[in-house]
């Protein structure tokens, strides 16, 4: 099995790249995490990725005019380092197209809700707002509309009495970091087609390549 190369994408805390990079320790997991680049110079994960011997990159948005220059910078990047997959984890910039049509297809997200819920900022505050009993994570693939691309894997939580933003935060993320890694074995194993909006596992064939 040839494991996919992958590059993740953060801005902060980067306890999701924490768990995709624990998941790709193991040799049989398809994809190998190949390098971390934040936007922040400050992004806490950034240390954590280079105690484990990972690549990392800064490529720090405040140094470019518009966010167009910004993401042909980061492309560029993530171009020269041959990447099968982009995992976007906790990374948060709004993307144009000059990042996001090379990697149609090819790019995922994890997002904290229950997706089509809660596109956008303050997922968790809106969930509780609303008065869900159930509310969750999603990883999906990145397209033009924020949050919107098709959906890979959700995994739910129950919102409990007198929860606040932070205590559903938290019970979120536990679920995330077991969701990511599966959703992005899932992706690295399968092909999505962005014209016709469908997956197509890969030949028996193809997969030793
Ligand atoms: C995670 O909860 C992730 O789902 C969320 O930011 C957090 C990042 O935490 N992402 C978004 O809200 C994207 N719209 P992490 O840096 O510890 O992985």
């Amino acid at each position: 099995m040839k494991r996919k190369r992958v590059g993740v994408l953060i801005s902060g805390r980067g306890s999701n790249m924490a768990a995709l990079v624990e998941a790709a320790q193991d040799p049989a997991y398809p994809a190998e995490i190949v390098c971390v680049v934040s936007n922040r110079p400050d992004a806490a994960g950034l240390k954590f990725a280079q105690g484990r011997n990972i690549s990392t990159h800064v490529i720090d948005h405040k140094s470019y005019a518009t966010r167009e220059a910004f993401d042909a910078a980061l492309n560029d990047y993530l171009q020269s380092q041959k990447l099968d997959l982009i995992a976007c984890a906790g990374f948060m910039r709004v993307m144009t197209s000059v990042l996001l049509e090379p990697w149609a297809g090819k790019m995922i997200n994890i997002h904290p809700s229950l997706l089509p819920l809660y596109k956008g900022t303050h997922a968790h505050e809106r969930a509780l707002a609303d008065g869900v009993k159930v509310h969750g994570c999603s990883v999906h693939y990145v397209t033009d509309e924020l949050d919107g691309g098709p959906v890979i894997a959700r995994a739910e939580v129950p919102v409990l009495p007198g929860d606040t933003p932070e205590t559903l935060a938290a019970r979120v993320l536990v679920e995330e970091h077991k969701l990511y890694p599966k959703a992005l074995a899932m992706a690295a194993t399968m092909e999505f087609n962005p014209n016709s909006s469908s997956f197509r596992r890969k030949p028996e064939s193809s997969k030793s390549n």
